[in-house]
């Protein structure tokens, strides 16, 4: 199964999704089956390393955010099997990209897979706030990807 996390800059909260994600795959020995990637629908980082504060935060909590950033394509659609939007303006930018309808309902919101969140709730942006927002973007994708784990095991 092949899932690409996406977020705006691709450089604070898909890179971190994607490495909390990896870290669960990988201690519920399920990572040689699994793609997992992320992307941004902006361009302005490409090729960048993840922001020094998401790396910051997420190597206490022993994740090693090494991605580059890089954007998403609508030829990623043929690429993954879910794509995963970390807030609302992610999911209607994928939905535009999308081909056509056949494509959508793959594009999934990460919190939808959070039990303690509703259908609809969004992964905020840390990029302009203070320093906790790295930490609650860290809480929310330890607590999304754990259900998302299972979501993805049921369907291996
Ligand atoms: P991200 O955060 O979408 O979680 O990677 C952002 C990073 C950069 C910008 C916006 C959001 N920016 O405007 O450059």
């Amino acid at each position: 199964m092949r899932i690409c996390f996406v977020c705006l800059g691709n450089i604070c909260r898909s890179p971190t999704a994607e490495g909390v994600f990896r870290k669960l795959a990988l201690e519920a020995d399920i990572a040689n089956k699994l793609t997992i990637d992320s992307a941004g629908t902006g361009a302005w980082h490409v090729g960048e390393l993840p922001d020094p504060r998401s790396r910051t935060a997420a190597s206490r909590r022993g994740y090693d955010l090494e991605h580059r950033a890089r954007r998403f394509v609508a030829e990623d659609f043929e690429r993954f099997d879910l794509v995963i939007a970390m807030d609302r303006d992610n999911y209607s930018n994928l939905v535009t990209l999308a081909r056509d309808r056949t494509q959508v309902p793959m594009i999934r919101m990460l919190r939808s897979f959070d039990g303690t969140a509703g259908i609809d709730a969004e992964v905020p942006d840390p990029w302009f706030g203070d320093g906790d927002g790295f930490e609650e973007v860290l809480d929310i994708c330890e607590r999304a990807c754990r259900g998302l784990l299972e979501h993805v095991r049921s369907r291996l």
